[in-house]
């Protein structure tokens, strides 16, 4: 198949860019790196000729809601759009599991992104996973103050990116299926938990602060409304396991 992976420089973009060697497909890279930006209309078409599957794993650069809502509103509706031009006959997205519970900051973005892709001509596939193993580093580089690392109070259920981008690639050769079973890692974890190994795990001698956050979003983070629900598929790297390959 060709397959046009949206996104391929990312975390989960790397992943699954590299299943999709492994398996012979024909593959379209495109990101704003590669020359092509999915916020802009023009040359989408172009960059998707002969494609059979999109694969879309971008994700916006800002942190703001407003502007995430914006860019996934807008970057799906272009992809969607180019397309069906150029003869797409399946579109897979890369969501969020529990984005519905919390509809709050950067999920009511990624709700947003949903419900673009399923009122759309080109047939489509859209899977929700949760946390990737890399959530703790994200948020110690985000949130670091001297020698104080800062992470919101949560439980999350953390899966391999490199089974993500499997998954998803199982979807584009399977062809489309609407809202797929959820996909999560083998174990909770507890976020402030996962920093501290992190940082363990590269030397670093930062302490790590598990903090109570205000609003709707984090309350949902430590109520456990991103953790998935029963019949959800499982991965099989634990978050451990993850740990031992940065090590290595
Ligand atoms: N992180 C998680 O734990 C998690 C869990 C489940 C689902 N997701 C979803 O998975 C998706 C990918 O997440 P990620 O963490 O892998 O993202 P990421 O590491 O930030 O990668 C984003 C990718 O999108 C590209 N991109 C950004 N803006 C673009 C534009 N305007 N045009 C073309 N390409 C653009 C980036 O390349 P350039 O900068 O070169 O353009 C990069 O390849 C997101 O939609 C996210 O919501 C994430």
């Amino acid at each position: 198949m060709r397959i046009a992976i949206a996104g391929a420089t990312g975390t989960v973009g790397r992943h699954v860019l590299a299943e999709a060697l492994k398996r012979g497909h024909e593959v379209v890279e495109i990101s704003r790196s590669k020359g092509v930006d999915v916020a802009k209309l023009e040359g989408l078409a172009d960059a998707l000729k002969g494609v059979d599957a999109v694969i879309d794993v971008t994700g916006p650069s800002s942190a703001s809601v407003a502007k995430a809502i914006e860019y996934f509103r807008t970057s799906s509706s272009n992809l969607l759009q180019a397309g069906k031009q150029a003869g797409v006959r399946h579109h897979v997205t890369l969501s969020i599991v529990g984005i519905d519970k919390i509809a709050s900051g950067y999920y009511a973005a990624k709700l947003a992104q949903e419900a673009v892709v399923e009122k759309s001509d080109v047939p489509w596939s859209i899977l929700r996973a949760t946390q990737f193993h890399e959530f703790a580093s994200q948020m110690v580089g985000q949130l670091s103050f001297g020698p104080f690392a800062m992470v919101p109070k949560a439980r999350t259920q953390p899966i391999a990116a490199s089974e993500v981008g499997q998954a998803l690639i199982d979807l584009a050769e399977k062809g489309p299926g609407g809202r797929v079973p959820d996909l999560a890692g083998p174990q909770i974890e507890d976020l402030g938990d996962m920093a501290r190994r992190y940082l363990k795990a590269i030397n670093s001698s930062k302490k790590v602060f598990a903090a109570t956050l205000p609003g709707k979003f984090f309350k949902g983070l430590r109520d456990g409304l991103i953790l998935p629900e029963p019949g959800a598929t499982l991965g099989k790297q634990t978050y451990a396991e993850w740990l031992v390959g940065l090590r290595n």
